[in-house]
């Protein structure tokens, strides 16, 4: 395993992502640990490394350092950005310090012949220098290689732009290889973990499962477990991965809010109650909820009755689980479907690790109201892996790559007033629409263009236009079709869909949705817009 301490740059979480798509089991903690903590990480003697993350301050702004134990384990050591100034001024080198900082393109010249850098390099110059394009933080920099580091990269503005200490097998690089700009960057990280610290590429779900099995064996005893299902992802792999650890220790409870897709409930519990044999509790609240939100139109307000909501139909039906019966001993512990991004600390050593639960599962505060334990076999995981685990768990490939689905549902996908009748035109004409991206491949990539999109779906719009239909008239409602593309959701263009797919799908929601008699495409990206209409 790696150890990857985090001095607060918001891309240290690109560095585990890069290094586990490597197949190398790591780990982020903050840069603050202490040295004892670092032995005893490193104590069952599987730690082979550590990469010390870049930051968004200066030397000069904050005091961090690396605790010193990590210069004493004999393992490599990487020092990205800020993590390689740290280092450098540890081991007795100098830093000058500069107020701005930013980020750029830059190209590098490798020097040397480092175990690191030797043959990858992005093009040679007549000179035969080996040159690196990558992205650099432009600010402070190590003015003085510390004893032991030679010379490993430079540029005209930063002459140290990497050194290393070969027989102690240290290294810096003022550039950040874990982003994507870089472009060597992948191969540099691959060296480092693969063959300077002779990690070996065997961090793959199929194993882990064994490995996640028994530790939730471990953790729950012979304990009952209660789990919220709620059929996306993340709440559906932790449901089977625990399913496969404990059996009918667990029961999931599945609050069907009555704004879900088409038939998803039912697809849930065939996958899960049927295929799977898990005991799943399906709560229809369907009434409840369209009673409760009857007359409201405010979408922040609908957002709340439907948390709030949420959360007491849940409690309720865990306040029954968690007593003991005839025929149960009452959970003990809760399972979320927390993932590593929810988990990671984004400001560095200065903001402590906060757990945070999943704002859409809007069960913040349950264990404790519930006096339950909480259970997270996803903590340590990657969306990407997250799904990888799935799969390897026999969930089907559509379930684990689905796109993502907001917690109110069609509660904000449905403008303005929710009422049953706008929900049950909206889940018939976004099923047509998904059907058809699922069923179109576009030949250059050979993917569907479904997969082509990171989220798609219809929006009801509670309006009513003039349209002709054989000798009549119409006078029917509008839904928007909605697909955007984005890697991140903070920013999303929308997908440049194939006419003859859009004409498709209009003509056969128009044809087959009575009620609804014009269908338009949504051409904003975000931002300004949001991605959601509410
Ligand atoms: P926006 O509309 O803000 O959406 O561009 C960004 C992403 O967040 C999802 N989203 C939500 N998810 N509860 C959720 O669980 C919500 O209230 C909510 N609102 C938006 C949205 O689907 C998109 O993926």
């Amino acid at each position: 395993k790696i150890l990857i301490l985090d001095f607060g740059s918001q891309v240290t979480q690109l560095i585990a992502r890069r290094i586990r798509e490597a197949h190398v089991y790591c780990e982020v903690h903050p840069c603050d640990v202490s040295s004892d903590w670092v032995r005893g990480f490193a104590a069952d003697g599987r730690l082979k490394g550590v990469v010390l993350s870049g930051s968004h301050a200066s030397v000069y702004e904050v005091d961090d350092k690396a605790p010193e134990a990590v210069y004493e384990l004999g393992v490599p050591v990487l020092g990205i950005c800020y993590g390689m100034q740290t280092m450098a001024q540890q081991l007795g080198g100098k830093v000058e310090g500069s107020h701005t900082r930013e980020f750029g393109y830059a190209e590098v010249r490798a020097r040397g012949h480092t175990a690191l850098l030797k043959d990858i390099a992005d093009f040679t110059t007549p000179e035969g220098h080996g040159m690196l394009k990558v992205w650099m933080s432009h600010g402070d920099k190590v003015t003085e290689l510390p004893p032991g580091f030679k010379l490993m990269a430079s540029t005209p503005s930063c002459p140290i732009a990497g050194m290393a200490d070969e027989a102690r097998r240290f290294y810096g690089v003022q550039f950040h290889p874990e982003v994507t700009h870089t472009v060597q960057g992948r191969a540099l990280l691959e060296r480092f973990v693969l063959e300077i610290c002779g990690t070996s590429p065997d961090w793959v779900m199929r194993d882990h499962i064994a490995e996640a099995v028994e530790k939730i064996r471990e953790q729950v005893g012979d304990e009952e477990v209660i789990l919220g299902l709620s059929g996306g992802v993340d709440s559906s792999v932790a449901a089977a991965l625990i399913h496969r650890a404990i059996g009918d220790q667990l029961t999931c409870v599945f609050v069907d809010h009555g704004l879900l897709r088409l038939n998803e409930g039912d697809m849930v519990m065939e996958m899960f109650a049927g295929k799977l044999h898990a005991k799943v509790v399906r709560v229809d609240a369907s009434e409840l909820f369209l009673g409760e939100l009857a007359g409201v139109s405010d979408p922040e307000q609908k957002r709340k009755i439907i948390g709030r909501l949420f959360v007491d139909v849940f409690k309720a039906e865990a306040a029954k689980l968690t007593s003991s019966g005839a025929s149960t001993k009452g959970a003990k512990w809760l399972a979320q479907g927390t993932i590593y991004p929810d988990v990671i600390e984004s400001g560095g050593a200065k903001s402590k690790k906060a757990v945070t639960i999943k704002s859409h599962h809007n069960v913040g505060g349950l264990p404790e109201q519930l006096g339950l334990k909480l259970l997270e076999p996803l903590r340590d995981l990657f969306k990407d892996e997250v799904r990888e685990l799935g799969v390897a768990l026999g969930l089907p490939h559509d379930m684990v790559y689905r796109h993502p689905f907001p917690g109110p549902g069609l509660g904000v996908r449905i403008l303005g007033e929710v009422k049953k009748d706008y929900a049950d035109l909206l889940r018939r004409a976004d099923a047509i629409f998904i059907e058809e991206l699922r069923s179109t491949i576009e030949p250059h990539s050979g993917k569907s263009w479904y997969d082509l999109t990171s989220q798609a779906f219809t929006v009801f719009l509670p309006v009513k236009s003039v349209g002709v239909m054989g000798d009549g008239r119409t006078y029917d409602y509008v839904v928007a079709l909605r697909a955007v593309q984005t890697s991140d959701f903070m920013t999303a263009d929308w997908a440049e869909l194939p006419y003859s797919l859009l004409k498709r799908v209009s003509g056969r929601i128009i044809n087959e949705v009575r009620g609804i008699n014009r269908v338009t495409y949504d051409v904003s990206s975000k931002p300004p817009a949001t991605i959601e209409w509410e």
